[in-house]
Parts: structure tokens; C-alpha cells; sequence
């Protein structure tokens, strides 16, 4: 039996709560005729959505047009733009600083923000809109303008500074006397990088598969890496997301199924680490990649607490991890894992949260439920627990304990036939009615290695869909939701209808960042691979961008594009919604996504120019020349 004919899934839901465009989606969807006609037309958009769908304040800025692309940034007419941190910049804002050609040393780099910004947040201090904490991911490095010389001379020292300029940083920032935001020195500075202590909690913590010789334990990993996306906890923590960490291992013998499965192989990315690091050479450390993969928590306010890897939400390629509360309290938390064919995860915690009493959401994160989704053609989905002993996670079929199926969770979700998606990136949650969005950036194998299907129903999807679904009863915790395709990015001058979509608006493809703020706007970030901009179906793209888009109407509105070869990835916005933070990861990367250190500055000088030898992925401020909020 197809798991989608499942007669519970199958139930009709509560009318009170029916949604009635969903209902109409449902009806459009059972011909496989009509999922062509979703997207060679805008006519797949229901009209009745307004009441239906959470809403947003409506923007008040003019579309930024295609044509400003430039390296530089471009934003909307009334608005200004500045460098708040860079790659290389001092965490305390005073030193060491950066020199012109980049021989820091890596102890200085371990005090300076670290390369490629990702996943970020603010933490206002006490509600101020001009004094908080800067978070910020740095996911990984391009050795090619790390080191002066690139990866020639390859060395200790090298591999030493790129794990410093891995993993994430907390700095204060202040806004000055004339509206400047700066980094300024004060208690809670610190980086986290490769090779900080993390602890590991939860029910796969001193397992025998997170156990080495060097921590037979199991309980203390040394390093974050590959630190995409993001979350933020309602207690005040931040959670980083590990992603392409197979990237770093390197195995020349026979590979398992497990190791398969996560990507391990013989060469890696290329980063090099393996060669005077034995921890990422995994012939001789068999168990060290399952110690990465997790979704790790915070406290940025506590510097002396070390990280915490979180094995309760699983071990996967982490893009984000998007927190919410479920109606009596629970905590929510869904995860995308960005790799083709991959799949949407859900934690649910046992325990609720409680605001007022802190110390009791430490542990939140460490015993609850993980599932994964399986969204079926008729618009409805359900979440599937991976808890050892149900749906087939049983020593029968390789399960061993729950330890395992949270290491090897995409084994687990294999198991249980989640559905594959297009590569799930970040994962938003409208403010008031808990709506869920998840941007599926591309899939180049959909039709060929993954069968085409309602969630899935381009082949070979170049530009990326974003699904969205309501839960029953709009409550997160609900393991039944029903969803829709909010929108098929593409370029409508296109005559291709799979490169077409059905966008009202201005033309993007490939969406990954993905955030709502509590206006309901849903801010939207694009990362279209610098081998792909401005070629074949992103011919008229030539730079990645974000955009304002709106739940109910559906526009998506440009509001920045980034320098050449760059990702615009990360956002977050003051209180008072005047100052917005955007993140510019890898401006001027080359196709081959490895700069050449004679010729750094090939694609983009942003942001220095001249004053530097190469280009800096940065965090930047936005704000409005007449000091009005952002956006609306
Ligand atoms: Fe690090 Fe999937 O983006
Ligand atoms: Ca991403
Ligand atoms: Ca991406
Ligand atoms: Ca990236």
C-alpha cells in the first residue's frame, strides 16, 4: 500500500478549520494534467486566499529593477546601506585587525569574524533597538583567499586558520550618536570555530557511535562547521546549523552505508584538513563525521557555557532550524536537509516552555519527538515519528536503538518513505498563524533520479518552488497539515513553462533564505549558483538578490541585489524594524567556488575596493533615509 492511501491521512478535516483553498488545491491537483497547468500559468492561484492565508503588512518601497545589478549593493530609492562586520573585521572592534593582504595568523583569526556569513540574529539588549548582540554563522571558507597564497605550501598553521574562520561569532553592536551602527567591545564577545569545545546532549550523546579514542565518552566534540542556516529559541539561544560537514572527512577505505549515506567518500571537498588533522581523516577515526551534522545551541549571553550539539533533532546536512510553539506550549522545531531528494523534518519537546522559569527550557531540546514529512498529491501531509520500534525503525530492518536513528536519520527517514523534496532550505513560520514555508532551492535530478510528483512537479527544477502548509488546527504540534506550492520561481519572459513559473512580481530563482518578521512579511533570499548566473535560464540574472513577498497576494517585490558572485543569505531586523542586518556570503566567487589567490579580486572588489586585497563576505545594515521601518 502507497503509504498516500493511507485511509487516516486520508480523513476529511474539520470544516471549521477547512481551508478553502486548499480544498480547491486538492480538486486541481487529482489530474496530473492540472500540475502542468500550475505552473504554466498564473491561473493555478486560487483567488479566494486573502482571508485565508496569514497576511502582511503591505511594503511601501519600489521594486529595485533588474537592470541596477552592478557589484555593489542595490537597494530600493530612500534607502542606505553600510558594512556593520566583514571577514577578517575584530570581534571586540579595537584588534587585531585585518591587514591589506590577509597574513593574519590563525590565533588572530579565532579573534576576528570568521568567512562566508550565513544564518544570523540580533539579540536586542533588554527590547533596544540599538544596542543587542550580533550572531552570525560563518559556513565555511575559501581557502583560496584565506591564506596569502592560497592553498599552495599547504600546512598545519593553514588548516589551522581555516577551522578559525569556521563556526560563529557573538559580538555587541551599538548604534552611535549619528546613527552609525560599529562593533564594540563588551562581556559576551567570543568565537566558537573548529575546534571549540561543544558538548553533546540528548539521547545519542555518549552512544558508541559519537564515542573516540580521543573522547570515549562520546560526549565532547571539538569544533562546529559548516554553519548554514539558523533558529532562535524564545529563551533566548541561538541555534546553528551543521551542513555539508561530510565535506571535511576523507576516507580512502571502503565506505559503509551510513557513510554513503551522509556523503563521506575519498576525496571530500577539497579542504584539505585531513592532511595534519587526523580527526577528519576517517580511516583513522571512524566515529568523529557522526559528531558533526547536529543542530547546536548557543547562549549568547553566556560565554562561559560551551555549545551543545542537540542529537534529539537529528543528524543531517542542517540548513536551519525554524522554532515556533505548539498551542500548549511544546516546542516546535523544523529543519530542512539540503541535498537533492532530501527531506523536512519536525521536533516536538516533551516538555513545554516556560517563560518564566529558565532554567527548565534548558533541557527542551534534548527529549521530544522527531519526524519527518510526507507531503501526499492530494494536498494533504503528516508528519512520521522516527522512534525506535515504530513504522519499521526496528533491529529487524538495521535499527538498532534510537541512538542510531538519530545519527543516521536520513536512513531512518528513508525508512518510513518520507517524501524527497527539491532540496530544502530555510524553513519560516508566518508570525501569527503559524503557516509554514520551506524554500526548495533546485533539483537538477527531479524527473530522472527523482520521480516527478505534486510537491515535486518540474523536471529538472533549475529555479526552485516554495511549499507552504497550514497544520490542522493551526497548531504545530498536529501531525497532520495540509500544503500547497505558494509559488514557482522562474522568469516569466521565459517561453519554457518549466523555466516560466508562475511568479507575480519580479523574476528570481533557486530561493533559500527564507524569513518572516512579525509584520508577515516573507523575505526571501536567492542563491543561484555563480555557475549558473546570468546563463541559460537565469540569463537575465546575473546577480543574487531578496525580496518582500506577500502571503496573500503572492508578489514577491526586489529589494536588494548583491555584489557579483555573491549569495545574499541571513537577516534579521531591530525591533523597531528600522534597521535591517542582511548578510553577502562570498562575493566575487568563481564557478569553481575556489578563488585563485593571484587573481582574487576576478569577479568582485566588493566591499573594499582598493583597500583591500580581495573580497570580503559582510554583514550589512539597511535602514531608510527618513528613519521609517524597513520594508513597510
Ligand atoms: Fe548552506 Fe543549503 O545552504
Ligand atoms: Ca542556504
Ligand atoms: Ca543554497
Ligand atoms: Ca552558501
Amino acid at each position: 500500500m502507497n503509504e498516500f492511501d493511507n485511509p487516516i491521512v486520508n480523513q476529511r478535516f474539520d470544516p471549521a478549520q477547512a481551508i478553502t483553498e486548499q480544498s480547491q488545491r486538492r480538486l486541481f491537483l487529482k489530474s496530473s494534467a492540472a500540475v502542468v497547468a500550475l505552473f504554466g500559468s498564473n491561473l493555478g492561484f486560487a483567488q479566494t486566499a486573502k482571508s485565508v492565508w496569514g497576511a502582511a503588512k503591505p511594503f511601501t518601497f519600489e521594486s529595485v529593477p533588474l537592470s541596477m545589478a552592478t557589484d555593489g549593493i542595490v537597494v530600493p530609492k530612500g534607502y542606505r546601506w553600510a558594512v556593520l562586520a566583514a571577514w577578517g573585521d575584530p570581534i571586540n572592534g579595537k584588534f587585531p585587525v585585518i591587514s591589506y593582504d590577509v597574513i593574519n595568523t590563525p590565533e588572530q583569526q579565532a579573534k576576528q569574524f570568521g568567512m562566508h556569513h550565513d544564518g544570523c540574529a540580533f539579540f536586542p539588549d533588554q527590547g533596544s533597538s540599538s544596542k543587542g548582540l550580533w550572531v552570525v554563522n560563518h559556513e565555511y571558507t575559501d581557502d583560496g583567499l584565506l591564506h596569502p597564497d592560497g592553498m599552495k605550501n599547504w600546512s598545519l598553521e593553514k588548516v589551522r586558520k581555516s577551522q578559525a574562520a569556521h563556526g560563529v561569532t557573538v559580538a555587541h553592536i551599538q548604534k552611535d550618536e549619528k546613527g552609525s551602527w560599529q562593533v564594540v567591545s563588551g562581556p559576551y564577545t567570543r568565537r566558537i570555530t573548529g575546534y571549540t569545545p561543544c558538548a553533546i546532549s540528548g539521547p545519542a550523546a555518549g552512544s558508541k557511535y559519537l564515542q573516540t579514542a580521543s573522547d570515549p565518552k562520546g560526549r565532547l566534540a571539538l569544533g562546529t562547521i559548516n554553519n548554514c542556516a539558523n533558529g532562535v529559541t524564545p529563551w533566548g539561544t541561538y541555534l546553528t546549523c551543521e551542513e555539508n560537514i561530510n565535506g571535511y572527512f576523507v576516507k580512502k577505505g571502503k565506505v559503509s552505508k551510513e557513510e554513503q549515506r551522509i556523503g563521506i567518500n575519498a576525496k571530500g571537498f577539497g579542504y584539505r584538513w585531513e592532511e595534519f588533522d587526523d580527526r577528519f581523516n576517517v580511516d583513522l577515526n571512524p566515529n568523529e563525521p557522526n559528531r558533526f551534522g547536529w543542530v547546536v545551541e548557543i547562549d549568547p549571553r553566556n560565554p562561559d557555557q560551551a555549545p551543545i550539539k542537540r542529537t534529539a533533532l537529528g543528524r543531517f546536512k542542517h540548513e536551519g532550524a525554524e522554532v515556533t510553539l505548539a498551542k500548549d506550549g511544546r516546542v516546535v522545531v523544523y529543519m530542512g536537509d539540503d541535498q537533492r531528494g532530501e527531506y523536512v523534518y519536525r521536533y516536538v519537546s516533551k516538555n513545554k516552555y516556560q517563560p518564566n522559569q529558565p532554567e527548565l527550557n534548558r533541557t527542551l531540546l534534548d527529549e521530544g519527538t522527531l519526524s519527518v514529512a510526507q507531503f501526499s498529491d492530494n494536498g494533504e501531509g503528516r508528519w512520521i515519528p522516527l522512534v525506535f520500534g515504530q513504522n519499521g525503525l526496528t533491529p529487524e530492518n538495521g535499527f538498532a536503538d534510537q541512538a542510531y536513528i538519530l545519527v543516521e536519520t536520513r536512513l531512518a527517514a528513508d525508512q518510513v518513505k518520507a517524501t524527497p523534496l527539491d532540496r530544502p532550505e530555510w524553513v519560516a513560520v508566518h508570525p501569527t498563524s503559524k503557516d509554514v514555508y520551506v524554500a526548495l532551492t533546485n533539483n537538477n535530478q527531479r524527473g530522472k533520479e527523482f520521480p516527478i510528483n505534486a510537491a515535486s512537479p518540474r523536471e529538472n527544477n533549475q529555479m526552485g518552488h516554495i511549499i507552504r502548509w497550514r497544520p490542522r488546527q493551526q497548531d504545530a504540534a498536529n501531525d497532520r497539515f495540509d500544503w500547497e506550492i505558494f509559488v514557482l520561481a522562474g522568469d516569466p519572459d521565459n517561453t519554457d513553462p518549466n523555466l516560466k513559473g508562475n511568479i507575480r512580481g519580479d523574476v528570481f530563482g533557486s530561493p533559500d533564505g527564507l524569513w518572516f518578521d512579525q509584520r508577515g512579511i516573507l523575505w526571501t533570499q536567492t542563491d543561484i549558483s555563480s555557475g549558473a548566473l546570468g546563463k541559460g535560464a537565469y540569463a537575465r540574472i546575473t546577480n543574487n538578490m531578496m525580496f518582500a513577498a506577500d502571503p496573500v497576494t503572492r508578489e514577491f517585490r526586489r529589494f536588494l541585489i548583491g555584489p557579483n558572485g555573491s549569495e545574499v543569505t541571513g537577516v534579521d531586523l531591530t525591533p523597531d524594524y528600522k534597521t535591517m542586518f542582511v548578510n553577502i556570503q562570498h562575493p566575487g566567487e568563481s564557478p569553481s567556488e575556489r578563488s585563485n589567490p593571484d587573481k582574487p579580486k576576478a569577479v568582485s572588489d566588493w566591499p573594499d575596493r582598493k583597500l583591500f586585497s580581495r573580497p570580503r563576505s559582510a554583514t550589512i545594515v539597511i535602514w531608510r533615509e527618513d528613519g521609517k521601518p524597513v520594508g513597510a
